[in-house]
């Protein structure tokens, strides 16, 4: 019902408050998209003649060649966005051009950014995306006097889980498209139409989708050759199959688009953009939860595999679904290629949100055929286990086998990235063969009865607990926390941790109750659009409206940016970044005093209600919007 009147709201909720930022889009956006490269032309994977060096798994002692080629370009090309960025931090008596200039012949010197993606569903994608939006130098009024643009654009590594990592597929296959495009789609593309659920399939208007049916009949035939090519089907396959509809911008939702294509795309293979990464977790068969220890698995652009001391792999993603075993494929067996289809790839670290769909399957208009198939898995696989990825054959089967708990096994299951209660994808980025400075990690868990996050999500091991968050957080204010260096260990003794420091947190919103549940699977557009722009001011601190804090926080982020490589050169920090550090920074004790009645988080607007200015703003939103104005609390962290 709002769909007509969404472009009008933001359009002139720019105009009511020139002082928020809109996330606006120049007309005539095209949205390209990655590379239908399956050798079957569908969604089965298909038999491909293998390379005259076979492929192997190799060992995660280090970066993929490919991955450390690849850095030396990218790192080159943030150099520039990199002087912009700083420029418009502001930073008193900071030179940004003379200070990388003097240190760009040697690149390790220079500040390597990364950027984390929650899950939390729709939600994470929204919220996330307009933090995206925000960070984009290509978005209308990302470059404002308080705007963060150009921090994608300085960014080597872009990491998603679950919900975030739809948000991360999204971007990449469509020609890392900019959120505002993404949004707006293409006339009678589905592209980010989250109006109509996937049970239902898009609008009949659509690019290819004449009803619900046909939708289903399309998905299923799909999943069937899967099958019919000699592969266990699990229902991350109808999953990941009814997801890309609405994420990929292609003829229904792009069977055979695959995640290593990633590798082979220009804009990426230029290192123009961050390089991509999805997280999912690997759970023992007939495991019933998953161990928080359980083994965390990445998929990059030219890999699928584990940093962890368990697996310590990586397996050519182009290759997957060959029969490797102890880490090559013997001479005898196929190599074998599509398998790394990408909605099952995006489907693979959500897989938690099967369960939802299905939970629902048949209340909706999908035909029986389809929900037969479906049920006969789950009673194949038991109810437990409907969360599940089908990696079969395993490709890490007889590798590692003195430590790899799958090692025996001839399928590999793997779950949603979340599922282990790490709902940030730290974990690929906490790497020290990554040698991160500092990761912008953007929360949208739902931790709260009221879907707000509490910081418990990137919580161990790197800052302290959600008590002390909130007990010492001088909420709304983004307070920069100082986290515990040596807690950054993470399995392997004596590495040093890549990322220490500090951490940010804005817990607040501004224009819209972002705060949906993970389990709300259609939004109307107008929502869509006020939950990214949301996500926008949330990240620029309604682009300097809200405070004290809020006309620092770009000084403070560009700050955070430097302080290592500030560290490295051996360069006495700006006054400036010492301001930002000692009046934001966590002292390091604690306060784990139980918070009495749950957390409930503060509306920044709520609590300036006093100042007449935001309460004027809020009266505006709520006219101009027809939404509830208010806040959507969401977590911003900064991990330096
Ligand atoms: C953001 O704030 C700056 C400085 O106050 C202002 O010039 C700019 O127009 C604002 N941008 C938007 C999109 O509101
Ligand atoms: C992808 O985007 C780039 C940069 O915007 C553009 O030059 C290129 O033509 C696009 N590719 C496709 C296939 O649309
Ligand atoms: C890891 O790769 C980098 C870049 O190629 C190289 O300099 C380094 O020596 C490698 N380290 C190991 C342990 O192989
Ligand atoms: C996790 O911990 C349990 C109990 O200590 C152990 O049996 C299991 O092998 C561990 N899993 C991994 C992947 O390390
Ligand atoms: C892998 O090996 C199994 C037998 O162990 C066989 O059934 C299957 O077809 C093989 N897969 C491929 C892709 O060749
Ligand atoms: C399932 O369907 C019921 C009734 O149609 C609806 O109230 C509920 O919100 C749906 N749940 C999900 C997860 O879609
Ligand atoms: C934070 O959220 C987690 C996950 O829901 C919950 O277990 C924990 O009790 C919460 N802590 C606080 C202090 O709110
Ligand atoms: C969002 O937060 C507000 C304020 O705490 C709460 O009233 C509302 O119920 C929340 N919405 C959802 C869907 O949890
Ligand atoms: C580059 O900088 C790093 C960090 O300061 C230093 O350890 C390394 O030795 C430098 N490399 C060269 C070639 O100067
Ligand atoms: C760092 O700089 C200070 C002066 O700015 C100097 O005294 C000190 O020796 C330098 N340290 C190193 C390790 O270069």
């Amino acid at each position: 019902m709002h769909s007509s009147f969404s472009l009008l709201s933001l359009a002139s909720l720019a105009l009511a408050s020139p002082s928020l930022v809109s996330v606006s889009s120049e007309v005539g956006d095209v949205i390209r998209r990655a590379l239908p490269d399956s050798p079957s032309g569908g969604y089965a994977p298909a038999e491909v003649k293998c390379p005259s060096t076979r492929p192997t798994v190799r060992s995660a002692k280090n970066v993929s060649q490919q991955e450390s080629d690849w850095l030396r370009t990218r790192r080159g090309n943030t150099v520039q966005p990199m002087i912009d960025f700083l420029r418009g931090a502001n930073i008193a008596g900071f030179d940004a051009q003379t200070y990388i200039n003097n240190h760009r012949q040697n690149l390790t010197e220079l500040p390597n950014v990364g950027i984390a993606l929650s899950g939390g569903g729709y939600r994470a994608l929204m919220n996330g995306a307009g933090f995206v939006a925000a960070a984009d130098s290509r978005v209308a009024g990302s470059t404002d006097q308080h705007g963060i643009g150009g921090l994608l654009q300085s960014t080597t590594y872009l990491a998603g889980l679950s919900g975030g990592g739809w948000l991360v597929g999204s971007i990449y296959a469509n020609n890392f498209s900019t959120v505002p495009q993404l949004r707006d789609g293409s006339a009678g593309s589905d592209l980010w139409q989250f109006s109509r659920s996937i049970l239902k399939g898009p609008k009949e208007n659509g690019i290819s989708i004449l009803n619900t049916a046909s939708y289903w009949d399309d998905v299923h035939d799909a999943v069937d050759a899967k099958r019919d090519a000699g592969y266990e089907a699990s229902i991350t396959d109808y999953w990941g199959r009814t997801l890309s509809y609405q994420l990929i911008n292609a003829k229904d939702g792009g069977p055979s688009y695959t995640f290593s294509s990633i590798s082979r795309s220009p804009g990426f293979n230029d290192a123009n953009q961050p390089l991509p990464i999805l997280v999912a977790d690997g759970r023992l068969p007939n495991e019933k939860v998953v161990a928080l220890n359980s083994t965390v698995y990445e998929f990059n652009p030219w890999e699928m595999g584990s940093f962890d001391p368990s697996v310590f792999g990586f397996v050519p993603l182009q290759y997957l679904g060959s029969n490797f075993s102890a880490g090559s494929i013997p001479d005898n067996e196929r190599c074998m290629s599509g398998f790394d289809q990408y909605g099952y790839v995006m489907g693979t670290s959500s897989s938690l949100f099967n369960q939802i769909a299905l939970r629902n399957i048949s209340s909706e208009k999908v035909p029986s055929f389809v929900t037969n198939a479906i049920e006969g898995l789950i009673e194949r696989i038991g109810q437990a286990n409907d969360d599940i990825a089908v990696y079969s054959p395993n490709p890490f089967y007889r590798y590692n086998t003195k430590t790899n708990p799958s090692a025996e096994e001839k399928t590999l299951t793997l779950v949603d990235g979340g599922e282990d209660l790490q709902n940030m994808p730290l974990h690929p980025l906490i790497q020290p063969e990554r040698g991160l400075d500092v990761i912008f990690a953007v929360d949208s868990s739902a931790d709260t009865d009221n879907n707000f996050p509490n910081a418990t999500a990137p919580a161990s091991p790197v800052v302290p607990d959600a008590e002390t968050f909130i007990n010492k957080g001088p909420e709304p204010a983004p307070d920069l926390l100082r986290v515990r260096p040596q807690k950054l260990h993470h399995g392997r003794p004596g590495q040093r941790a890549p990322a220490a420091a500090h951490r940010v947190r804005a817990l607040m919103a501004y224009t819209a109750w972002g705060n949906v549940s993970t389990f709300t699977m259609s939004y109307s557009d107008a929502d869509r659009n006020a939950i990214i722009q949301n996500g926008f001011n949330v990240a620029t601190m309604g682009n300097g409206t809200t405070g004290d804090m809020s006309t620092k926080w770009r000084t403070c982020i560009g700050c955070a940016v430097l302080q290592r490589s500030m560290l490295k050169t051996n360069t006495t920090m700006p006054a400036a970044c010492q301001e930002c550090f000692q009046s934001h920074c966590w002292d390091g004790t604690t306060d784990s005093r139980p918070i009495a009645g749950g957390y409930q988080p503060n509306a920044v607007i709520g609590i300036q209600e006093t100042s007449a200015g935001v309460s004027s703003r809020a009266g505006d939103f709520n006219k101009v919007l027809g939404l509830v104005s208010a806040v959507v609390a969401s977590g911003l962290v900064l991990v330096i």
